[in-house]
């Protein structure tokens, strides 16, 4: 039986695709679950997933762990500007293992031709891969409906969403999800490599407000502001100025078009429609209410 792994396996997309492979049928024993702290996964390795310390800065940790690995999902590192050395280790450290025969990567929605200002890193690793000569499947996620629901508190708080996304289209879906699809293209036996554009029904920012108003019973309008307004008002929430600048400058390649698609690819690997945004709002709703 192939052995599969996932790294980022503590974070909540690589957790999910940790229980997705289980739930898929694939024995504990043969899955392994690559993190930094293995306390975080004490509840896997209670499963008998076996987890597998390992940090993306460390080579030699990552050799260890992915030694017998045949199929990697690559879980993009959180950690933005450190992202192309973190994933070229992985890398490099899969290409010496015994036979890993596919990696899977979660890159960027529109990764060739996208504005979004986290999209270089993202494109840098795509070309480390396609330079590995290990096979590769992109999984070129959306933006996670949580970015948005995660803020549901505060958008019903102030009966507003602010933002300077204009009416540009956001084809999000939900972590679990892009984790199910994820599962699927690691399963899944595809000769050669594969990119998949993934995202759900697309809406703006205006619908978001909409949706969440009819799902709560509370009125949530968008406000569209001026790039400088919006950096403004995310100083005045507190953020310093290098990440208010950073947060609207993702809202105009949003405005940009950056983060739609109409491509089926999430329905096809999910072989259902993803999510509907009104279900995302719903299930969001319900957990502030019992909090
Ligand atoms: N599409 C979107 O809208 C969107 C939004 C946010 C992020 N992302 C990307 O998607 C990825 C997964 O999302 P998520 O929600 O699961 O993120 P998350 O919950 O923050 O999980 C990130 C995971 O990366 C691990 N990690 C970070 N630095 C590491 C290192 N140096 N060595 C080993 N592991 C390290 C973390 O380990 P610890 O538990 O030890 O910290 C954690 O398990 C993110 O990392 C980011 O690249 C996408």
């Amino acid at each position: 039986m192939p052995i599969y792994a996932v790294t980022g396996a503590s974070g909540q997309l690589g957790r999910l695709a940790v229980l997705g492979l289980l739930s898929r049928g694939v024995r504990a024993s043969d899955v392994v679950a690559v993190v930094r702290t293995p306390g975080k996964a004490a509840d896997l390795a209670g499963r008998g997933v076996q987890v597998r310390e390992a940090d993306y800065s460390c080579p030699s940790s990552l050799v260890v762990a992915l030694a017998d690995v045949d199929r990697l999902l690559l879980v993009s590192s959180s950690e933005p500007g450190r992202r192309v050395i973190h994933h070229t280790n992985v890398i490099e450290a899969a290409a010496r293992s015994t036979g890993t025969s596919r990696i899977v990567y979660t890159s960027m929605l529109n990764a060739d031709d996208t504005t979004n200002p986290l999209a270089e890193e993202h494109q840098d690793t795509e070309r480390a891969l396609r330079e590995a000569g290990i096979p590769f499947t992109f999984l070129r996620n959306g933006w996670y409906t949580e970015n948005y629901t995660g803020q549901l508190d505060e958008y019903l708080r102030r009966g507003e969403i602010l933002g300077a996304a204009g009416s540009g289209r956001i084809s999000a879906a939900t972590r679990r999800d892009y984790a199910c699809a994820a599962v699927t293209a690691l399963l899944q036996d595809e000769p050669g490599n594969r990119s998949y554009e993934l995202g759900g029904p697309s809406f703006d920012l205006s619908e978001l407000a909409r949706v969440i108003s009819e799902v709560t019973g509370t009125a949530v309008v968008y406000r569209d502001l001026s790039v400088e307004e919006y950096t403004s008002s995310l100083r005045q929430a507190g953020l310093d100025q290098g990440s208010a600048e950073f947060v609207a400058a993702l809202d105009v390649s949003i405005a940009h078009g950056d983060l739609a698609t109409d491509s089926q690819d999430l329905a096809r690997l999910l072989g259902r429609p993803a999510m509907p945004l009104a279900e995302v709002v719903r299930t969001a709703a319900q957990r502030t209410t019992t909090r």
